[in-house]
C-alpha cells in the first residue's frame, strides 16, 4: 500500500512498546504519546517546502532556507488525538490547530462527527490529522472526509498503531492522503480493539477507564 508510511525507527518502536505495556500510568503515558508524535512527525514533515532567504551571520552575509507557505495546520481527533498535539506543536511552534470531534458506538463500532472547528484558508495548508488509534478506520475516513468537504486538498494522516483492517479500508477510501504508522499490529478482535494495541487510547490519556482503581 502505497500511501502507508510504517516507521521503524527503533525510538518509536521502544516507546510504543512502553505505551502497550498495561503498568504504564497516564502521566507516563501522556509523554510517551507526546513523544512518539514529535518523533513521527519529524518523519512526516520531510517534505515541507523551503525558500531560501538572505540572512547575516556574525560573520558574512549569506542566503539559506527558512519554511514556506501557509503555516500548516493540526488537527487532532478528539479526544485521544489531543494527546498528539503537544509533540507536533513542539516541530512547528507557529501551526494552525483544528478539532475535529468523533466518537465510535461502542456496540456498532460505527463513527458519528460531533463537532468540526477547521482553521481559515484549510484549502492553502499542509493538513496533518492526529489519532492515536485507527481501528476498522472509520472515524479517520470521516474525518478526512469531513475536511476534504471543507476543501482541504494537501492532508496527511498520522496513527500511533493500527489495525490492518483500518489500513485497508482507509487506504481504499482516500488513497491520496499519505497515512504514517507508528505500528501496524495483528488484527481487530470482536469489540473492534487493536489486538494487541494499547487498550482505550482516550481513556488511558484522559485517565477515565470504567473501573479506575485510584
Ligand atoms: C478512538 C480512537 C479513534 C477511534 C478509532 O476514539 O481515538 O478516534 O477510536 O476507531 P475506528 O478506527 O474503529 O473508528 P473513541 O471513539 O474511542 O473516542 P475518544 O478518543 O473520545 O475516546
Ligand atoms: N480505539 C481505541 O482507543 N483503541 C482501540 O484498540 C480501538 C479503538
Amino acid at each position: 500500500m502505497s500511501n502507508v508510511i510504517e516507521m521503524h525507527h527503533p525510538l518509536i518502536k521502544h516507546k510504543i512498546t512502553m505505551l502497550r505495556d498495561e503498568t504504564t500510568g497516564t502521566n507516563e503515558f501522556r509523554k510517551l504519546v507526546e513523544e512518539i508524535a514529535m518523533l513521527m512527525g519529524y518523519e512526516a514533515l520531510a517534505d515541507l517546502k523551503t525558500k531560501n532567504i538572505a540572512i547575516k551571520t556574525p560573520i558574512e552575509a549569506t542566503v539559506q532556507p527558512i519554511l514556506d507557505g501557509r503555516k500548516p495546520a493540526v488537527l487532532p481527533i478528539l479526544r485521544a488525538g489531543l494527546g498528539m498535539l503537544g509533540g507536533m506543536l513542539a516541530l512547528l511552534p507557529n501551526a494552525k490547530v483544528g478539532h475535529i470531534g468523533m466518537s465510535r458506538d461502542e456496540r456498532t463500532h460505527q463513527p458519528k462527527t460531533y463537532y468540526c472547528k477547521l482553521p481559515p484558508y484549510i484549502e492553502d495548508r499542509l493538513i496533518i490529522v492526529v489519532d492515536p488509534m485507527l481501528a476498522t478506520g472509520g472515524s479517520l475516513i470521516d474525518a478526512v472526509s469531513e475536511i476534504k468537504a471543507r476543501g482541504g486538498k494537501t492532508i496527511k494522516c498520522m496513527c500511533i498503531i493500527a489495525a490492518p483492517e483500518g489500513v485497508e479500508a482507509f487506504t481504499k477510501a482516500h488513497p491520496d492522503v499519505l497515512l504514517y504508522v507508528g505500528a501496524i499490529d495483528r488484527c481487530l478482535n470482536a469489540d473492534a480493539y487493536i489486538c494487541p494495541g494499547l487498550g482505550d487510547a482516550g481513556d488511558r490519556i484522559f485517565g477515565t477507564p470504567e473501573r479506575d482503581l485510584i
